[in-house]
């Protein structure tokens, strides 16, 4: 009897030898199809190689392959724990042929794998052709030599296989085990034929149709997609009819029953195997960067990861339970599927968080479900609104408390449920239309609820594929977008970043077949809705069709990289000025970034400077940047940085990067963000800051570049210190001494140039009184300068006080552009007698100006007419001699 791993090796190898290439399993979030919720199939990977679209330098292939049936067409989330073959996750064996063999190779080797490989007795084997499929039937009766009564014609869809409502399909044959008359069940066509007796372990699909919207079109070449369940294979090969009897599935129930100290078999047998099903699918979703919310594919992996929780704690489990399991099953398929040892720290805390959180309102949720059902009985179903608010406030996934219900025969009211939700929705959309929002922006409301959050798949990639949602044109839905014309598209899912936390959004292309549309900006609505500005640059984008996303990934690499730098910069900061250092806002864009602090003061060159090194430093680490999903209180607990006044949900994504210098690997930044960041800090290449502002009472702004950006910055200002050197003649480092000294010599000539003005301007060089009257018994120098500076005219009264010993010095500046400053001194002799500050305002009304100020010794005023001068100056005689 041969385990499980070697079971699929020896499956793969027969394969191989037989002109296969070994093809790794694909993720289970399909990359190359948005219109499959997980991988469930072989052939997924393989789609655009069947249609002809796709060339692979190999023409046969063969595969194990991960794949989760819950949601979407195949779902049998419901039935598993509770019958011996569902599962959540299971692995496809396959073999495949790109119009290369077609059905007589295909049964030909199946059947040699199945008889004479694993030795399953020919006796023991029946197969399903469809009924219209004569070739097939003759071939199974050529190749297997098995009787008429052994082939059946099966008319019904089981026996043509899809993908998926659109994709590669077409009819198939299938292999059946018989595992004896001690158990009940009929051969596949017969009325009890879903008995376990005889089980379906191998599907040998005739590839030969694609299946488009509304018609179906033949396949560039016939060809084969073959799925086998490893599991079932496993069964048969063990000697068993339950698939939770091979000995992968006891290891995992083993160390379920271990924990928790119930025995296997018992009457919790269900739980048990729900618990080892649904932690596969979890680990392996996990490992596959999908994780638990409220949408798309996170909340499938929620209702899975909860549906177990809730077995655990019908095992009496009292603390988390699931993570303790992690090992036994990266023990067991681990080796198979490396990705679970290197992802088994982000699978262990994530189903450690989740099962924290959830035990907060389980334990209440469930006794509120007894309560409610305490008098129902088999048949009645429970309240719709009962189970919404399980659903809303509790957490309960609808399908927990169907399965919570199952065993005691009773049912939901899913219509009440859904009119509950739908009465919440209500309540919502009035509360947004009260809120005054711009009527353009309610669209957005009606668009998420039509169709939902938009998975956002741009942390792992920058290409994808999506399908077009929603199309909106001046705040109103349109049923296209032509060519020429620009508006928004929302998509089911998404690479492109939407505009949040200071990142700005990406851009990039949008494209079909016979659309291409640019991507010009990618914007956030309420919260999870992803809105792409484009506009079509040829053929036109429509609702339903599937486009291929691809962000510009030279811009997504600037900005990746300065969003990084911010959160070394914000570290670097606080250690160099201080804890009180809070960030205030940022805007992480391609070409820069900024980043606001609070800060009283200005921050000095040589602080810049050490910030500078400190984030330089951890760039050269080249340490990887590490992002977890943690509990929000939990992370801030940790230590992980938090902005002030921000918004986040109950889980949040937790950056790390660097190692923080002369610490045991602890990281030196860890900050709470949902941007997206670079691999390993060397990526950030190189980080420079432009310098620092005020922007408001307490903060300052500082801006950096990065990478190339900020290379380029070095290198023009070298080229610019290096050109003001060429210019100077002098060598690169005299070029501050000098540059001060020609500064000093400056001063000094404007110094000089200033005074030797003003004496020429008093009359020349010393002596000289021209401009002296005498008014009454008084003296007054009345003078017009030109071409000196107004500030210097208060020298100049000075100069004249000086000259004429007692007296009235009045002075006009005419400056170049006509305008005039006045200056009055009075000698302090006089002061009793005249004061400056209202002979200055005399003159000043002759200039046109008004006003004026200063002391009773020496006052100023200025106008506009310069031309006045003279006047101005006689106005000032006239009211010596008026005074
Ligand atoms: N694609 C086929 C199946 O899933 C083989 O059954």
């Amino acid at each position: 009897m041969s385990g499980v791993n070697e079971i699929r090796s020896t499956f793969l190898e027969f394969f191989a030898k037989n002109g296969h290439a070994v093809v790794p399993s694909s993720p289970l979030v399909p990359r190359n199809d948005p219109t499959l919720m997980f991988t469930n199939a072989g052939m997924v990977q393989f789609k655009n190689v069947f249609t002809g679209v796709e060339k692979r330098p190999y023409q046969r292939a063969v595969t194990a392959q991960k794949c989760v049936r819950a949601g979407g067409k195949h779902n049998d989330l419901d039935n598993v724990g509770y019958t011996a073959r569902h599962h959540t996750f299971f692995e496809m064996l396959g073999n495949f042929s790109f119009g290369d063999y077609f059905k007589d190779r295909a049964i030909e080797l199946a059947w040699n794998l199945i008889t004479k490989v694993y030795e399953v007795p020919e006796k023991r084997l029946l197969v399903t052709v469809y009924s219209e499929d004569d070739e097939a039937f003759g071939l199974w009766k050529k190749i297997a030599g098995l009787p008429d009564s052994r082939i059946i014609r099966i008319p019904t869809s089981d026996n043509f296989w899809a993908m998926g409502d659109t994709g590669p399909c077409g009819p198939c044959s299938e292999i059946f085990y018989d595992h004896g008359d001690h158990i009940p069940g009929g051969p596949p066509g017969s009325a009890d034929q879903d008995g376990d007796r005889f089980i379906e372990i191998w599907n040998l699909v005739f590839m030969q149709y694609e299946q488009l919207p509304g018609e179906r079109i033949a396949l560039p070449k016939p060809s084969i997609d073959t799925g086998m369940g490893l599991e079932r294979i496993s069964a048969v090969l063990q000697g068993t009819h339950d698939n939770y009897d091979i000995d992968l599935f006891r290891a995992l129930i083993r160390a379920s029953a271990e924990a928790t100290g119930v025995e296997p078999d018992g009457a919790h047998k269900a739980s048990h195997r729900v618990i080892a099903d649904h932690l596969r699918a979890s680990a392996f979703l996990v490992a596959d960067g999908v994780l638990p919310s409220n949408e798309g594919r996170g909340y499938v992996l929620r209702r899975i990861m909860r549906r177990a929780m809730r077995h655990a704690q019908l095992l009496g489990a009292r603390d988390p339970l699931m993570w303790r399991l992690v090992p036994v099953l990266v023990r067991e398929m681990g080796q198979a599927y490396p990705e679970l040892q290197r992802a088994e720290a982000l699978i262990t805390e994530t189903l450690k968080l989740e099962e924290t959180r959830f035990r907060k309102t389980l334990v209440r949720g469930l006794a509120i479900l007894d309560e409610e059902t305490a008098r129902l009985g088999p048949g009645e179903t429970l309240k719709g609104d009962v189970a919404f608010t399980l659903y809303d406030t509790y957490g309960f996934p609808l399908d927990l408390t169907q399965d919570a219900l199952k065993a005691r025969g009773i049912g939901v009211d899913t219509e009440g449920f859904q009119a509950a939700m739908e009465r919440q929705r209500e309540t919502a959309r009035a509360a947004w239309a009260g809120s005054g929002e711009a009527a353009t922006e309610t669209v957005w409301f009606a668009v998420r609820e039509k169709v939902g959050a938009t998975e956002f798949l741009g942390y792992e990639t920058e290409t994808a594929e999506g399908v077009v949602k929603a199309l909106v044109k001046d705040g109103q839905e349109v049923a296209a977008l032509e060519a020429g014309e620009s508006g928004f598209v929302v998509l089911n899912q998404t690479p492109f970043y939407g505009e949040s936390g200071g990142q700005v959004g990406d851009t990039g292309v949008m494209s079909a077949a016979e659309a291409r549309a640019r991507v010009t900006d990618t914007q956030k609505k309420l919260g999870d809705l992803f809105v792409h500005a484009v506009t079509v640059e040829h053929g036109r984008l429509k609702a339903d069709l599937p486009v291929e996303l691809a962000v510009d990934h030279d811009r997504r690499g600037a900005i990746r990289a300065n969003h990084s730098a911010t959160h070394l910069l914000h570290e670097a900061l606080r250690q160099v000025l201080g804890d009180h250092v809070a960030q205030k806002g940022s805007l992480v864009s391609p070409d820069r970034l900024r980043f606001d602090i609070s800060h009283p003061k200005p921050i000095s060159a040589e602080e810049l400077e050490k910030v500078e090194d400190i984030a330089n430093d951890i760039i050269l680490q080249n340490a990887p940047v590490v992002t977890r999903l943690m509990a929000v209180d939990e992370a801030i607990e940790s230590g992980a940085r938090a902005l002030f006044g921000e918004k986040y949900g109950d889980e949040v994504r937790v950056v790390s990067m660097g190692i923080a210098p002369g610490s045991n690997a602890a990281p030196y930044s860890v900050e709470l963000c949902g941007g997206t960041h670079v691999a390993r800090t060397g990526d950030i290449g190189l980080v420079t800051l432009l310098g620092d502002s005020a922007v408001a009472a307490g903060v300052r702004r500082i801006e950096a570049m990065t990478g190339r950006s900020a290379r380029k910055h070095t290198n023009i200002l070298a080229g610019t210190a290096k050109a003001a050197a060429a210019e100077l003649r002098a060598p690169l480092d005299e070029l501050v001494p000098r540059i001060s000294g020609l500064m000093d010599e400056r001063r000094r000539l404007e110094r000089d140039l200033a005074e030797a003005k003003k004496r020429l301007a008093m009359g020349g060089g010393g002596g000289g009184a021209d401009g002296i009257q005498t008014v009454g018994s008084t003296k007054l120098l009345a003078k017009t300068v030109h071409g000196i500076e107004l500030r210097d005219l208060k020298s100049l009264a000075d100069e004249g006080k000086k000259q004429i010993g007692s007296g009235v010095v009045a002075i006009v500046g005419v400056a170049e552009d006509g305008k005039a400053g006045l200056v009055v001194g009075v000698t302090a002799d006089l002061t009793g007698q005249f004061n400056a500050v209202d002979l200055v305002k005399k003159g000043a009304e002759a200039l046109g100006g008004k006003g004026g100020g200063g002391r009773p010794d020496m006052a100023q005023a200025g106008g506009p007419d310069g031309a006045k001068s003279d006047a101005a100056l006689k106005a000032i005689g006239e009211a010596l001699a008026a005074g």
